[in-house]
Parts: structure tokens; C-alpha cells; sequence
């Protein structure tokens, strides 16, 4: 059985709780786009991890963990997992990959990422990683990948041609002094040899693991919003964060794809600028982020927080091709007197139900409220369907008739046990 799992927001939904339960039932699980503008922190006994590249599931035993051609690298993040995993005793040396395909972000992407956002007018507020610059390159066909780490003369070569334009960049556009060809040339082989044993063919491998009936996880970053062709565009990150992407990313055929699970938050949070129809207002929002302790993981940055979107989460439902749901932190809304969940949008008179593309729209829109009764703080955790609120359970079922998908995992607590199965 191959799955991918999506964030079916703005990201943040706490994907990486649930690929770490999943990752228990698979062989293999492979990331499949962003890079480390994604982070999320897995705690085993005392010890917390915060990944950003790596699948978390290398922390279980025997799983290989690959890292997909869909995946933008920082080869000095990368270096520090692999310390912090050394250090911890997890040995990863035979189960641990990196396609050869996987571009890199180099030291040049990280400025100019900087550079423009502190130049635009409307600004998006990336994470300042370099992603969007490194993509850039991608497309434009001037990036550098990982194979090219092994091949001291390409690389020479590449990187030479990169430094004369974006040197060139740097000094006439940004007042910058550039970048030094020596230093990132024997910066970055040093890192190819340290990488080196783990640089493979990773959709050969994965196609060979399908062929003999292992089973995959195919994880996505971000979320279905912050995808660079459905997202709320031009705030967006600057890759396929919907489940189209896991095929790209990693060069697993759509056919092979067996389900695809998203991940919803109860409600919404969202980090950076763009529009958000369901924000709260300041204080309730200011309340509502303490509560579920809402800060970004790679960058600590304060997440905007919002009633449940069923609009945004029906869009998603449609481009993912989601069947199964997990809904994420809802022990978060306990205690509240009242919950909504957005069912449609009000602009000028017209009610949208359907996602609109238009900015304009999607800014100014006034959100059409279905507004239900909380429930009381629940002093255990409930361990059953059957043992939350019914308030809870009625909220649950909502969510599942407007999104038409099946509701199979509440999760109700940070640890792994705080989830229900259903
Ligand atoms: P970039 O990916 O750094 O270019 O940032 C583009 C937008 O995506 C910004 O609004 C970021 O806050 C947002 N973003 C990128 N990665 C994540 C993530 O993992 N979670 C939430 N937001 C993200």
C-alpha cells in the first residue's frame, strides 16, 4: 500500500505526528517537496527531535528513509541531523537516502531570499531558507543537484556560471559584495563526501520496493494552500505541496498511489502574510494561539490562528484526492462556549461555496458561519470515539458531511498514545 499524506491548509496541520504513526505500519517513507522551511519535533522518552529534512520516521528501526528528487537540500541542516542522530545512537547508516536528482540550496539562494523580501512591497514572509531562490534555479535550469557534489569537474562548472550572473546580481541589485568561488566550491564537495554513501537512485529503489510489495509513505510538506499552483498565491511556498507533487517528487507513477490521508487542524492557523477569511480577532486569536501553543517550529514565528475553513478543506479534499482525514489538536477547542466552522464565503452580496481564485475576493470576503455548541474541557484524555464530549463527536461528524471524506484518526494530546483510531 502506497499513501501519501498532505497538509490540507496552511500547513502546520501536525503531519508529522501522524507520519510517525504511520511510519510503524510501513517499509519505506520518503519526503517529497519543500526543504527546511518545514520542521516538525517528534519526542521519544526524553529526547526531542526537531527534523527538518530527514523523515521522521528514522526513528524507528529497520525503515528506510529516503529523501526525495522533489526535495530542496541545505547540505549544512542536512549535516546537522545526521549529527544530532549519530549522537542519539540511531543507526541509519544502511537505511538512509538522498536522491541524486535533489537540488541544492546554496549560500547565494539564502541571501537573495532575504534580499528580495526585504525589497518587496507586499511581502510574503517566507522563512528566508532560500527555498524560493533554489526552485527558481530549478526551473530556470541552472541548478545544482546533489550528483553534481560527485563530480568535481560539472560542479566546478556549474557552480562558475551560477557566480558570474548572481555575483553580477548581488553587486548592481543589492549592494552586496557577492560570493566567493573557492570557498563554496570546496565547502560544498566536502559535503558531496560526506553525503556521498547515501546519493542514490531513489525512484529505482522505490520502484523496486513496489515491485516487491512493500509498502510506502509519502510525506508531503506545508499544505494544500501553500502550494505553488493551488495555493493562495503569490503566498505560497515554491513547490507542489498537494498529493500531485508526492508523484514529481519522487518519481512514483500515479497509478502506483493506493490513498491519499489528509491532515486538518480543528481550526486554522496560518504563518506569513496572505489572506485568511476565518483570522480571529486580535484577542481572541492572541488567546486561542497560547492555547495551542501556536509558534513555528523551524522559525518560532507567532501562527495566525482562525475558525475551521470547510470551504478551504473541501478544495482540498477535491485536489488531493483525499479520502481519509485526521483531525488534528480538536482538545484545543475545549473549553470554548461556542465553535464555528466557515461553510461559505459573503463578497458583495454573492455567497461563494466554492474556493475563489479571485484575490480580491478571497481578501474581503466575510465568512459564513455554522456555529455549534462547545464542550467542557475533558479532564482525561479521551482514549474512544465513544469517550469524547458529544459535542465533540457532533463537531466531528460536521466536518465529515461538509468534507465528504472519512474521519479515521482525532488526534487529542501531543503524545502518540493521545490519538484515536477510528
Ligand atoms: P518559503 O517556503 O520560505 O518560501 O515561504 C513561503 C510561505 O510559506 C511563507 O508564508 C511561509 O511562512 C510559508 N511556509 C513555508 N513552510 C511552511 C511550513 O512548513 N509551515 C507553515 N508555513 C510555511
Amino acid at each position: 500500500m502506497n499513501t501519501v499524506i498532505v497538509g490540507t491548509q496552511w500547513g502546520d496541520e501536525g503531519k508529522g505526528k501522524i507520519i510517525d504513526i504511520l511510519s510503524q505500519k510501513v517499509d519505506y517513507i520518503v519526503r517529497y517537496q519543500g526543504g527546511n522551511n518545514a520542521g516538525h519535533t517528534v519526542v521519544v522518552g526524553k529526547k526531542e527531535y526537531i527534523f527538518h529534512l530527514i523523515p521522521s520516521g528514522i526513528l524507528h528501526p529497520g525503515k528506510i528513509c529516503c529523501i526525495g528528487n522533489g526535495v530542496v537540500i541545505d547540505p549544512e541542516v542536512l549535516l546537522h541531523e545526521l549529527a544530532d542522530l549519530r549522537k542519539n545512537g540511531v543507526d541509519f547508516s544502511k537505511r538512509f537516502k538522498i536522491s541524486s536528482l535533489a537540488h541544492l540550496i546554496m549560500p547565494y539562494h539564502k541571501n537573495l531570499d532575504q534580499l528580495r523580501e526585504t525589497k518587496r512591497k507586499n511581502k510574503i514572509g517566507t522563512t528566508g531558507r532560500g527555498i524560493g531562490p533554489c526552485y527558481a534555479d530549478k526551473i530556470n535550469r541552472c541548478g545544482i543537484r546533489m550528483i553534481d557534489l560527485l563530480n568535481p569537474d560539472i560542479f566546478r562548472e556549474k557552480l562558475k556560471d551560477n557566480l558570474k550572473e548572481k555575483n553580477e546580481i548581488f553587486r548592481k541589485v543589492y549592494q552586496h559584495p557577492g560570493f566567493s568561488f573557492e570557498k563554496i566550491y570546496r565547502q560544498y564537495l566536502d559535503y558531496g563526501n560526506l553525503f556521498g554513501a547515501y546519493i542514490s537512485n531513489t525512484a529505482l529503489l522505490l520502484n523496486k520496493a513496489i515491485e516487491n510489495k512493500k509498502d510506502i509513505l509519502l510525506e508531503g510538506a506545508q499544505g494544500t494552500f501553500l502550494d505553488i499552483d493551488f495555493g493562495t498565491y503569490p503566498f505560497v511556498t515554491s513547490s507542489s505541496a498537494t498529493s500531485g507533487g508526492a508523484c514529481i517528487g519522487t518519481g512514483i507513477s500515479p497509478v502506483k498511489i493506493d490513498k491519499v490521508v489528509g491532515v486538518c487542524k480543528a481550526y486554522t492557523t496560518r504563518v506569513g502574510e496572505g489572506p485568511f477569511p476565518t483570522e480571529f480577532a486580535r484577542e481572541f486569536g492572541e488567546f486561542m494561539r497560547d492555547k495551542g501553543n501556536e509558534f513555528g517550529a523551524t522559525t518560532g514565528r507567532p501562527r495566525r490562528c482562525g475558525w475551521f475553513d470547510a470551504v478551504m478543506c473541501q478544495e482540498s479534499v477535491m485536489l488531493n484526492g483525499i479520502a481519509e482525514l485526521a483531525i488534528m489538536k480538536i482538545d484545543v477547542l475545549d473549553g470554548l462556549k461556542k465553535i464555528k466552522i466557515c461553510t461559505a464565503y459573503k463578497y458583495k452580496g454573492k455567497i461563494f461555496k466554492e474556493f475563489p481564485h479571485d484575490f480580491e475576493v478571497l481578501s474581503k470576503a466575510i465568512p459564513v458561519y455554522k456555529e455549534m455548541a462547545g464542550w467542557p474541557h475533558q479532564d482525561n484524555k479521551p482514549s474512544s470515539f465513544k469517550e469524547l464530549h458529544p459535542n465533540a463527536r457532533i463537531y466531528l461528524a460536521q466536518l465529515q458531511s461538509l468534507l465528504k471524506a472519512k474521519i479515521t484518526m482525532v488526534s487529542v494530546g501531543q503524545a502518540r498514545k493521545d490519538t484515536i483510531m477510528i
